[in-house]
């Protein structure tokens, strides 16, 4: 299919379409050239392309030599204009990152430049963590190009090797740009109300289509850049430039909120911790995954929790850069006696329903106040994030399947439990 999609275009095009290689930020075009230009640019060093490229390069080197001398004049691939942040003995990667956000930049900045006035400019973006969107909007806020809208479109293979194990994304965000004119300056507070607006409609069509977890988040944010991208800059009243890291915090407040609210069906999110709201969105996020800390601590900041002040203390744990939630299975019944905190019960709860202890579980949950239907609204929402194939699921989905005569017994007893059931 594909073949014959490209025999087509190459038969039809007029003029003919011809290939070339040349760096994206240094460009043999004149200004105002084309009328669209799409791009699928590379994200720090997620994959290492020209290291890659190296396998297959050495053949079509024999195979291809002569027939493309200028292509193949290199014993390997070129390596020193490749955008991509490898670190290495000598550089660090604070100057690897500065070295693939220059480069993002300035190839955006020659995409401004060789577009015609109102050209159209596609770029596919599929980075996980935020500091990959962070890194590609204030590429795209630098080089003049106003974006219009962003589309997820489902590229990956749920089962790529790459996306298991770790929170891999299903989708890809399609940035659609303009060679406009951009608004000289957008004030924070009222961007902020913009955003909100916007966001409130764009996030109800999203969670309507079925996008979730780190997929809802990625195309939350690519959604945003259409309200911040209009402008030139954005600034406080205090005239600080506002760039993009603290545009997306803001971003992840909204969504946070939005998705606690519609995974707990409305209702009873106001009554959720910060530490329980952060476990429910780090399961519907990353499900099981470990997380760079990075990312954990933007989601958790989201929430208002300080990450820092809570791993190694309770289920969330750092394993270098990483960080890691535990689930039931993995905690010590001892250990979370004592606690009220919604999760540790929960876990308590859970750990005692696979011993068989149903008196126990009733006596905990009336103790610590969670006799109540936002706890087995919890423990459903929490299920509700996970694969069918994690311990923890079958777990809760055990617990949930018994969880009527728990009820009905301490009902009996006197709770003030009302309609779950229902
Ligand atoms: C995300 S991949 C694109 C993959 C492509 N869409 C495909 O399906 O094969 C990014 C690509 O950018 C290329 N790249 C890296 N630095 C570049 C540069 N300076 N100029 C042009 N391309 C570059 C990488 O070699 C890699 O092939």
């Amino acid at each position: 299919m594909i073949l014959g999609a490209l025999t087509n275009i190459i038969k039809n095009a007029t003029p003919a379409a011809c290939t070339f290689q040349a760096s994206a930020t240094d460009l043999p075009f004149p200004d105002s050239y084309f009328d669209a230009i799409f791009t699928d640019p590379p994200y720090y060093d997620n994959v290492p392309y020209s290291y890659l490229s190296d396998f297959f390069y050495v053949w079509l080197k024999r195979a291809l030599g002569d027939v493309h001398p200028k292509l193949f004049s290199t014993p390997l691939t070129p390596k020193s204009k490749e955008i991509v942040a490898y670190t290495t003995i000598e550089k660090s990667w604070n100057e690897a990152k500065q070295r693939f956000e220059g480069m993002l930049r300035q190839s955006f900045k020659e995409i401004n430049r060789i577009l015609k006035p109102n050209g159209i400019a596609v770029i596919v973006y599929a980075h996980k963590t935020t500091m990959g969107w962070e890194a590609v909007i204030n590429a795209l806020l630098d080089s003049g190009l106003v974006i219009t809208a962003s589309w997820p479109i489902n590229t990956e293979m749920k089962a790529r090797l790459r996306a298991k194990e770790s929170a891999s994304l299903a989708s890809s965000i399609y940035i659609v740009a303009r060679k406009t004119q951009r608004q000289p300056t957008g004030w924070f507070s009222e961007v902020k109300e913009e955003l909100k607006k916007h966001l409130n409609e764009k996030l109800d069509k999203l969670w309507g289509e079925g996008i979730g977890g780190a997929d809802f988040f990625i195309a939350a944010i690519g959604s945003a850049i259409e309200v911040f991208g209009k402008y030139e800059k954005v600034m406080d009243y205090e005239g600080n430039v506002i760039r993009a890291e603290r545009l997306l915090d803001y971003v992840r407040q909204l969504v946070t909120d939005y998705a606690v609210r519609k995974i707990l069906r409305d209702g009873i999110a106001g009554q959720l911790s910060p530490l329980s709201r952060f476990y429910l969105l780090y399961r519907w996020s990353y499900g099981t995954a470990r997380v760079h800390f990075d990312e954990a601590r933007k989601l958790a900041q989201s929430v208002g929790v300080d990450l820092e002040r809570v791993w190694n203390r309770t289920f969330v744990r750092k394993e270098k850069e990483y960080i890691y939630v535990l689930g039931p299975h993995e905690r010590d019944l001892s250990e979370l006696e004592g606690s009220s905190e919604l999760v540790d019960v929960l876990h308590r709860v859970l750990l005692l329903w696979q011993r068989g202890q149903r008196e126990e579980i009733k006596e905990v949950l009336k103790g610590t106040g969670w006799f109540s239907d936002t706890f087995f609204r919890y423990a459903q929402a929490i299920s509700e994030c996970l694969p069918e194939s994690s311990r923890e699921k079958r777990l809760l989905d055990g617990f949930l399947t018994g969880r009527e005569r728990i009820i009905s017994e301490g009902r009996g007893e006197g709770s003030g439990l009302s309609e779950f059931l229902h």
